[in-house]
Protein backbone atom coordinates (compact mmCIF):
# COMPACT_ATOMS: atom_id res chain seq x y z
CA UNK A 1 0.00 0.00 0.00
CA UNK A 2 1.46 3.53 -1.05
CA UNK A 3 0.53 5.55 2.19
CA UNK A 4 2.47 8.89 0.48
CA UNK A 5 -0.30 8.62 -2.08
CA UNK A 6 -2.74 9.16 0.50
CA UNK A 7 -1.22 12.36 1.66
CA UNK A 8 -3.37 14.04 -1.39
CA UNK A 9 -6.88 13.07 0.08
CA UNK A 10 -5.81 15.74 2.86
CA UNK A 11 -6.48 19.22 2.99
CA UNK A 12 -4.09 20.40 5.52
CA UNK A 13 -1.23 18.00 3.89
CA UNK A 14 -1.68 19.05 0.80
CA UNK A 15 -0.36 22.83 1.96
CA UNK A 16 2.90 23.84 -0.02
CA UNK A 17 4.36 23.52 3.02
CA UNK A 18 2.74 20.92 5.69
CA UNK A 19 3.71 20.56 8.91
CA UNK A 20 4.76 17.17 10.19
CA UNK A 21 1.75 16.64 11.73
CA UNK A 22 2.85 13.91 14.64
CA UNK A 23 0.34 14.52 17.18
CA UNK A 24 -2.38 11.69 15.97
CA UNK A 25 -2.97 10.15 19.44
CA UNK A 26 -4.65 12.89 20.34
CA UNK A 27 -6.67 13.78 17.26
CA UNK A 28 -5.90 12.62 13.65
CA UNK A 29 -6.15 14.79 10.36
CA UNK A 30 -9.49 14.71 8.21
CA UNK A 31 -9.64 13.63 4.21
CA UNK A 32 -11.87 15.44 1.74
CA UNK A 33 -14.46 12.88 2.12
CA UNK A 34 -15.41 13.53 5.68
CA UNK A 35 -14.93 17.44 5.26
CA UNK A 36 -17.07 17.51 2.40
CA UNK A 37 -19.61 14.81 3.90
CA UNK A 38 -19.67 17.95 7.28
CA UNK A 39 -20.29 20.72 4.31
CA UNK A 40 -23.13 18.60 2.79
CA UNK A 41 -24.92 17.94 5.95
CA UNK A 42 -24.89 21.76 6.39
CA UNK A 43 -25.71 23.06 3.20
CA UNK A 44 -27.96 20.15 1.70
CA UNK A 45 -30.10 19.19 4.52
CA UNK A 46 -29.34 20.10 8.15
CA UNK A 47 -32.06 18.08 9.89
CA UNK A 48 -32.77 16.70 12.65
CA UNK A 49 -32.45 12.33 12.04
CA UNK A 50 -34.73 9.70 13.88
CA UNK A 51 -37.89 12.18 14.83
CA UNK A 52 -38.30 14.61 11.65
CA UNK A 53 -40.09 12.53 8.82
CA UNK A 54 -39.61 15.47 5.92
CA UNK A 55 -36.86 15.34 3.35
CA UNK A 56 -34.26 16.28 5.64
CA UNK A 57 -34.81 14.71 8.25
CA UNK A 58 -35.48 11.26 6.13
CA UNK A 59 -31.92 11.95 4.88
CA UNK A 60 -30.07 12.42 7.59
CA UNK A 61 -32.19 8.95 9.12
CA UNK A 62 -31.01 7.51 6.24
CA UNK A 63 -27.36 8.51 6.82
CA UNK A 64 -26.77 8.27 10.59
CA UNK A 65 -28.38 4.52 10.31
CA UNK A 66 -25.84 3.92 7.35
CA UNK A 67 -23.20 5.08 9.78
CA UNK A 68 -24.03 2.99 12.27
CA UNK A 69 -23.77 -0.34 9.95
CA UNK A 70 -20.64 0.77 8.84
CA UNK A 71 -18.97 1.22 12.07
CA UNK A 72 -20.66 -2.47 12.96
CA UNK A 73 -19.17 -3.60 10.28
CA UNK A 74 -15.67 -2.38 10.84
CA UNK A 75 -15.56 -3.72 14.23
CA UNK A 76 -17.53 -6.78 13.44
CA UNK A 77 -20.34 -6.22 15.82
CA UNK A 78 -22.75 -8.78 15.50
CA UNK A 79 -25.67 -6.03 15.57
CA UNK A 80 -25.70 -1.94 14.06
CA UNK A 81 -27.82 -1.74 17.06
CA UNK A 82 -25.35 -2.48 19.48
CA UNK A 83 -23.53 0.93 18.07
CA UNK A 84 -24.14 4.08 19.89
CA UNK A 85 -22.65 7.12 19.04
CA UNK A 86 -21.40 9.38 21.81
CA UNK A 87 -19.10 12.68 22.03
CA UNK A 88 -15.51 10.56 22.53
CA UNK A 89 -14.83 7.92 24.46
CA UNK A 90 -14.69 9.71 28.07
CA UNK A 91 -18.79 9.90 27.57
CA UNK A 92 -18.69 6.04 26.20
CA UNK A 93 -16.66 4.94 29.13
CA UNK A 94 -18.59 6.77 31.63
CA UNK A 95 -22.05 5.35 29.99
CA UNK A 96 -20.32 1.45 30.92
CA UNK A 97 -19.24 3.19 34.47
CA UNK A 98 -22.26 5.20 35.56
CA UNK A 99 -24.94 2.84 33.54
CA UNK A 100 -24.29 -0.27 35.66
CA UNK A 101 -25.27 -1.25 39.13
CA UNK A 102 -23.08 -1.39 42.08
CA UNK A 103 -22.43 -2.84 45.04
CA UNK A 104 -20.60 -1.76 48.00
CA UNK A 105 -17.12 -3.67 47.65
CA UNK A 106 -17.21 -4.38 43.95
CA UNK A 107 -14.52 -4.68 42.69
CA UNK A 108 -12.98 -2.95 39.11
CA UNK A 109 -9.50 -3.89 38.08
CA UNK A 110 -7.55 -1.53 35.74
CA UNK A 111 -3.85 -0.75 35.19
CA UNK A 112 -1.44 1.64 36.15
CA UNK A 113 -1.42 2.92 32.82
CA UNK A 114 -4.72 4.27 32.09
CA UNK A 115 -6.14 8.04 30.44
CA UNK A 116 -8.12 9.80 32.86
CA UNK A 117 -10.77 8.52 30.81
CA UNK A 118 -10.29 4.86 32.04
CA UNK A 119 -9.62 5.81 35.59
CA UNK A 120 -11.70 9.70 36.72
CA UNK A 121 -14.87 7.42 36.46
CA UNK A 122 -13.71 4.36 38.48
CA UNK A 123 -12.32 6.64 40.79
CA UNK A 124 -16.12 8.52 41.10
CA UNK A 125 -17.30 5.42 41.86
CA UNK A 126 -15.17 4.80 44.37
CA UNK A 127 -15.93 7.67 46.28
CA UNK A 128 -19.44 7.96 45.52
CA UNK A 129 -20.80 4.34 45.96
CA UNK A 130 -18.50 2.11 47.63
CA UNK A 131 -16.94 -0.20 44.68
CA UNK A 132 -13.24 -1.61 44.87
CA UNK A 133 -11.25 0.08 42.52
CA UNK A 134 -7.73 -1.43 42.12
CA UNK A 135 -4.60 -1.02 39.88
CA UNK A 136 -2.80 -3.69 38.33
CA UNK A 137 0.97 -3.05 37.98
CA UNK A 138 2.64 -3.23 34.50
CA UNK A 139 6.28 -4.79 34.25
CA UNK A 140 9.30 -2.77 35.03
CA UNK A 141 9.00 -1.49 30.82
CA UNK A 142 5.43 -1.09 31.28
CA UNK A 143 4.22 -4.14 28.93
CA UNK A 144 1.16 -6.27 30.41
CA UNK A 145 1.97 -8.32 33.60
CA UNK A 146 -0.36 -11.66 32.71
CA UNK A 147 0.88 -13.57 36.12
CA UNK A 148 -0.05 -10.01 38.54
CA UNK A 149 -3.43 -9.84 36.69
CA UNK A 150 -4.17 -13.24 37.24
CA UNK A 151 -3.14 -12.61 41.21
CA UNK A 152 -4.92 -9.57 41.58
CA UNK A 153 -8.28 -11.64 39.68
CA UNK A 154 -7.97 -14.49 42.53
CA UNK A 155 -7.63 -11.73 45.25
CA UNK A 156 -11.11 -9.78 44.09
CA UNK A 157 -12.44 -13.20 43.98
CA UNK A 158 -16.49 -13.51 43.70
CA UNK A 159 -16.36 -9.14 44.40
CA UNK A 160 -14.61 -8.85 41.06
CA UNK A 161 -17.31 -7.52 38.99
CA UNK A 162 -15.43 -5.52 35.61
CA UNK A 163 -12.08 -5.37 34.37
CA UNK A 164 -11.52 -2.07 32.37
CA UNK A 165 -8.01 -1.42 29.99
CA UNK A 166 -6.91 0.45 27.68
CA UNK A 167 -6.37 -1.99 24.24
CA UNK A 168 -3.05 0.03 23.32
CA UNK A 169 -1.76 2.99 25.59
CA UNK A 170 -1.69 6.70 24.61
CA UNK A 171 1.16 7.01 27.40
CA UNK A 172 3.56 4.27 25.22
CA UNK A 173 1.78 2.70 21.98
CA UNK A 174 2.39 -0.52 23.95
CA UNK A 175 -1.04 -2.79 23.43
CA UNK A 176 -1.92 -5.68 25.75
CA UNK A 177 -3.13 -9.29 25.02
CA UNK A 178 -7.08 -8.29 25.07
CA UNK A 179 -8.35 -12.15 24.07
CA UNK A 180 -6.29 -13.57 27.06
CA UNK A 181 -7.42 -10.87 29.11
CA UNK A 182 -10.98 -11.36 28.58
CA UNK A 183 -10.92 -14.96 28.72
CA UNK A 184 -9.65 -15.05 32.40
CA UNK A 185 -11.97 -12.23 33.30
CA UNK A 186 -15.11 -14.14 32.06
CA UNK A 187 -13.50 -17.14 33.83
CA UNK A 188 -13.88 -15.06 36.85
CA UNK A 189 -17.47 -14.31 35.87
CA UNK A 190 -16.52 -10.48 35.39
CA UNK A 191 -17.23 -8.02 32.64
CA UNK A 192 -14.50 -6.30 30.77
CA UNK A 193 -14.35 -3.33 29.18
CA UNK A 194 -12.27 -2.03 26.79
CA UNK A 195 -10.64 1.28 25.69
CA UNK A 196 -10.20 1.41 22.08
CA UNK A 197 -9.24 4.89 21.77
CA UNK A 198 -5.68 4.25 20.53
CA UNK A 199 -6.77 0.66 19.33
CA UNK A 200 -9.26 1.11 16.64
CA UNK A 201 -7.29 3.77 14.11
CA UNK A 202 -4.68 1.51 13.68
CA UNK A 203 -5.20 -2.45 14.27
CA UNK A 204 -7.90 -4.78 13.02
CA UNK A 205 -10.29 -4.80 16.48
CA UNK A 206 -12.80 -7.45 15.96
CA UNK A 207 -15.22 -7.23 19.19
CA UNK A 208 -16.36 -10.47 18.50
CA UNK A 209 -12.98 -12.54 18.00
CA UNK A 210 -11.51 -10.57 21.14
CA UNK A 211 -14.98 -11.59 22.87
CA UNK A 212 -14.79 -8.45 24.74
CA UNK A 213 -18.14 -6.94 26.39
CA UNK A 214 -17.94 -3.03 26.14
CA UNK A 215 -15.20 -1.05 23.93
CA UNK A 216 -15.08 2.35 23.90
CA UNK A 217 -13.26 4.46 21.22
CA UNK A 218 -12.90 7.92 19.66
CA UNK A 219 -14.32 8.67 16.28
CA UNK A 220 -11.78 11.91 15.82
CA UNK A 221 -8.61 9.97 16.36
CA UNK A 222 -10.22 7.57 13.27
CA UNK A 223 -10.11 10.45 10.79
CA UNK A 224 -13.76 11.57 11.86
CA UNK A 225 -15.12 14.24 13.14
CA UNK A 226 -14.34 15.88 15.98
CA UNK A 227 -17.05 15.85 18.82
CA UNK A 228 -17.31 12.04 17.78
CA UNK A 229 -16.90 9.15 19.40
CA UNK A 230 -18.90 5.60 20.18
CA UNK A 231 -19.55 2.84 22.22
CA UNK A 232 -20.11 -0.79 21.29
CA UNK A 233 -21.49 -3.27 23.59
CA UNK A 234 -22.71 -6.81 23.71
CA UNK A 235 -26.50 -6.48 23.37
CA UNK A 236 -27.97 -8.14 26.20
CA UNK A 237 -25.49 -5.49 28.25
CA UNK A 238 -26.50 -2.56 26.67
CA UNK A 239 -30.70 -3.32 27.25
CA UNK A 240 -29.83 -3.51 31.09
CA UNK A 241 -27.68 -0.44 30.88
CA UNK A 242 -29.19 2.51 32.61
CA UNK A 243 -28.90 5.70 30.71
CA UNK A 244 -26.68 8.78 32.04
CA UNK A 245 -28.77 11.21 30.08
CA UNK A 246 -32.40 10.84 30.10
CA UNK A 247 -34.25 12.68 27.33
CA UNK A 248 -35.99 12.99 24.17
CA UNK A 249 -35.15 10.08 21.89
CA UNK A 250 -34.81 7.89 24.84
CA UNK A 251 -37.97 6.79 25.66
CA UNK A 252 -40.28 5.03 23.46
CA UNK A 253 -43.27 7.37 25.55
CA UNK A 254 -43.60 9.18 28.66
CA UNK A 255 -46.66 9.70 31.02
CA UNK A 256 -46.74 12.58 34.19
CA UNK A 257 -45.87 9.36 36.37
CA UNK A 258 -43.93 7.00 34.18
CA UNK A 259 -42.19 6.20 31.15
CA UNK A 260 -40.86 3.53 29.06
CA UNK A 261 -37.01 3.11 27.83
CA UNK A 262 -36.48 2.85 24.23
CA UNK A 263 -34.41 0.13 23.02
CA UNK A 264 -30.30 0.49 22.76
CA UNK A 265 -29.02 2.71 21.08
CA UNK A 266 -31.70 5.19 21.16
CA UNK A 267 -31.77 4.89 24.88
CA UNK A 268 -28.15 6.49 25.22
CA UNK A 269 -28.40 8.57 22.40
CA UNK A 270 -30.67 11.05 24.69
CA UNK A 271 -31.24 15.23 23.19
CA UNK A 272 -30.20 16.24 19.62
CA UNK A 273 -27.25 14.53 18.01
CA UNK A 274 -23.93 15.90 16.23
CA UNK A 275 -26.10 14.86 12.54
CA UNK A 276 -23.54 16.45 10.96
CA UNK A 277 -20.39 13.81 13.06
CA UNK A 278 -22.71 11.07 12.81
CA UNK A 279 -23.06 11.26 8.99
CA UNK A 280 -19.27 12.11 8.10
CA UNK A 281 -18.81 9.17 10.76
CA UNK A 282 -19.80 7.08 7.79
CA UNK A 283 -17.20 8.58 5.16
CA UNK A 284 -14.17 8.52 7.76
CA UNK A 285 -15.53 4.25 7.83
CA UNK A 286 -15.41 4.36 4.68
CA UNK A 287 -11.67 5.43 4.07
CA UNK A 288 -9.91 3.61 7.38
CA UNK A 289 -12.49 0.41 5.46
CA UNK A 290 -9.67 0.93 2.20
CA UNK A 291 -6.82 0.74 4.05
CA UNK A 292 -5.33 -2.33 5.08
CA UNK A 293 -5.02 -2.30 8.92
CA UNK A 294 -2.44 -4.63 8.91
CA UNK A 295 0.13 -2.59 6.96
CA UNK A 296 -1.16 0.60 9.08
CA UNK A 297 0.47 -1.11 11.81
CA UNK A 298 3.36 -1.94 10.00
CA UNK A 299 3.94 1.78 8.55
CA UNK A 300 3.78 3.20 11.73
CA UNK A 301 6.24 0.36 13.77
CA UNK A 302 8.69 1.22 10.71
CA UNK A 303 8.40 5.05 11.21
CA UNK A 304 8.64 4.50 14.89
CA UNK A 305 11.89 2.82 14.61
CA UNK A 306 13.69 5.07 12.38
CA UNK A 307 12.65 7.96 15.55
CA UNK A 308 13.72 5.72 18.25
CA UNK A 309 16.67 4.84 17.14
CA UNK A 310 18.13 8.31 16.75
CA UNK A 311 16.37 9.22 20.39
CA UNK A 312 17.44 6.21 22.32
CA UNK A 313 20.88 7.30 21.24
CA UNK A 314 20.65 10.54 23.16
CA UNK A 315 21.49 11.30 27.07
CA UNK A 316 19.63 13.19 29.72
CA UNK A 317 15.94 11.02 28.07
CA UNK A 318 14.50 8.20 27.98
CA UNK A 319 11.99 6.24 26.09
CA UNK A 320 9.16 5.19 27.93
CA UNK A 321 8.52 1.42 27.12
CA UNK A 322 10.59 -1.75 25.88
CA UNK A 323 13.38 -0.82 23.74
CA UNK A 324 11.86 -2.58 20.53
CA UNK A 325 9.32 0.14 18.61
CA UNK A 326 7.67 -2.77 17.45
CA UNK A 327 5.84 -3.38 20.92
CA UNK A 328 5.14 0.82 20.52
CA UNK A 329 3.09 0.93 17.50
CA UNK A 330 3.39 4.65 16.29
CA UNK A 331 3.91 6.25 20.11
CA UNK A 332 7.68 7.68 20.45
CA UNK A 333 6.97 8.96 24.47
CA UNK A 334 10.12 10.38 25.46
CA UNK A 335 10.62 10.86 29.74
CA UNK A 336 12.14 14.41 29.68
CA UNK A 337 13.65 14.39 33.00
CA UNK A 338 14.65 17.79 33.78
CA UNK A 339 14.30 19.10 30.35
CA UNK A 340 11.57 21.97 29.43
CA UNK A 341 9.29 19.71 27.86
CA UNK A 342 6.68 22.25 26.10
CA UNK A 343 9.41 24.66 25.42
CA UNK A 344 11.33 21.72 23.25
CA UNK A 345 7.26 20.57 21.55
CA UNK A 346 7.08 24.68 20.87
CA UNK A 347 10.24 24.99 19.56
CA UNK A 348 9.74 21.49 17.24
CA UNK A 349 6.63 23.31 15.51
CA UNK A 350 8.06 27.06 15.64
CA UNK A 351 12.00 25.60 14.03
CA UNK A 352 10.40 22.82 11.79
CA UNK A 353 7.14 22.61 11.18
CA UNK A 354 6.90 19.20 13.67
CA UNK A 355 3.87 19.00 15.78
CA UNK A 356 4.10 16.98 19.18
CA UNK A 357 2.62 16.85 21.97
CA UNK A 358 3.99 17.54 25.84
CA UNK A 359 2.79 17.14 29.21
CA UNK A 360 1.31 14.18 31.05
CA UNK A 361 -1.09 12.94 28.71
CA UNK A 362 -3.90 12.83 30.85
CA UNK A 363 -2.22 9.91 32.77
CA UNK A 364 -1.53 12.07 35.59
CA UNK A 365 -1.55 8.52 37.60
CA UNK A 366 1.39 6.93 35.89
CA UNK A 367 3.76 10.12 36.30
CA UNK A 368 2.88 11.04 39.92
CA UNK A 369 3.64 7.57 41.09
CA UNK A 370 7.28 7.84 39.27
CA UNK A 371 7.51 11.46 40.38
CA UNK A 372 7.84 13.04 37.04
CA UNK A 373 6.07 15.78 37.01
CA UNK A 374 7.62 17.29 33.93
CA UNK A 375 5.51 14.35 31.87
CA UNK A 376 6.98 13.60 28.57
CA UNK A 377 7.09 14.71 24.91
CA UNK A 378 5.21 12.43 22.61
CA UNK A 379 5.41 11.73 18.67
CA UNK A 380 2.63 9.71 17.14
CA UNK A 381 2.24 8.31 13.92
CA UNK A 382 -0.26 7.46 11.23
CA UNK A 383 -0.22 6.01 8.19
CA UNK A 384 0.06 9.44 5.86
CA UNK A 385 3.36 10.00 7.74
CA UNK A 386 6.20 9.89 6.02
CA UNK A 387 10.30 8.97 6.70
CA UNK A 388 11.20 12.35 5.99
CA UNK A 389 8.61 13.97 9.02
CA UNK A 390 9.93 11.29 11.21
CA UNK A 391 13.48 11.80 10.51
CA UNK A 392 12.80 15.45 10.54
CA UNK A 393 11.50 15.28 14.32
CA UNK A 394 14.46 13.27 15.30
CA UNK A 395 16.37 15.15 14.39
CA UNK A 396 15.83 18.63 15.34
CA UNK A 397 14.92 17.32 18.84
CA UNK A 398 18.61 15.89 19.11
CA UNK A 399 19.25 19.32 18.36
CA UNK A 400 16.71 21.08 21.24
CA UNK A 401 18.08 18.61 23.94
CA UNK A 402 21.97 19.59 23.06
CA UNK A 403 20.52 23.08 23.10
CA UNK A 404 18.78 22.93 26.96
CA UNK A 405 21.19 20.64 27.91
C1 LIG B 1 -6.25 5.66 25.70
C2 LIG B 1 -7.23 6.78 25.67
N1 LIG B 1 -8.40 6.65 26.30
C3 LIG B 1 -9.32 7.61 26.30
C4 LIG B 1 -9.09 8.80 25.66
C5 LIG B 1 -10.15 9.85 25.68
O1 LIG B 1 -10.67 9.97 24.40
P1 LIG B 1 -11.74 11.09 24.05
O2 LIG B 1 -11.00 12.35 23.91
O3 LIG B 1 -12.36 10.61 22.78
O4 LIG B 1 -12.70 11.13 25.16
C6 LIG B 1 -7.89 9.01 24.99
C7 LIG B 1 -7.60 10.29 24.33
O5 LIG B 1 -6.48 10.63 24.04
C8 LIG B 1 -6.94 7.96 24.99
O6 LIG B 1 -5.78 8.10 24.35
Amino acid sequence: MNFSELREDFPTLRDDNPPAYLDNACVTLKPDSVVDAIHEYYTKGPGCGGRSVHRYGTKVSQATSASRAKLAKFLNAESHKEMVFTRNATQSLNQVAHGMKWEKGDVVLTTDREHNSNLVPWLQLEQEQGIDHRVVASRQDNTFDMEAFEAACADAGDNLKMVSVSHVGNLDGISIPIKEIAKITHDHGALICVDGAQSTPHMNVDVQALDIDFLAFSIHKMCGPSGMGGLWGRYELLDELRTIQGGGQTVQTSHYDGLEWAAPPARFEGGLGHFAGMVATGAAIDYLSNLDMNQVKEHEIKLNRIMSKTVSGLSGVDIIGPEDAGQRGGICSILMNDLPAHDIALLLDEAAGVMVRSGQHCVHSWFNNRGHENGSLRASAYFYNTEEEVKLFADTFEEAVQAFS
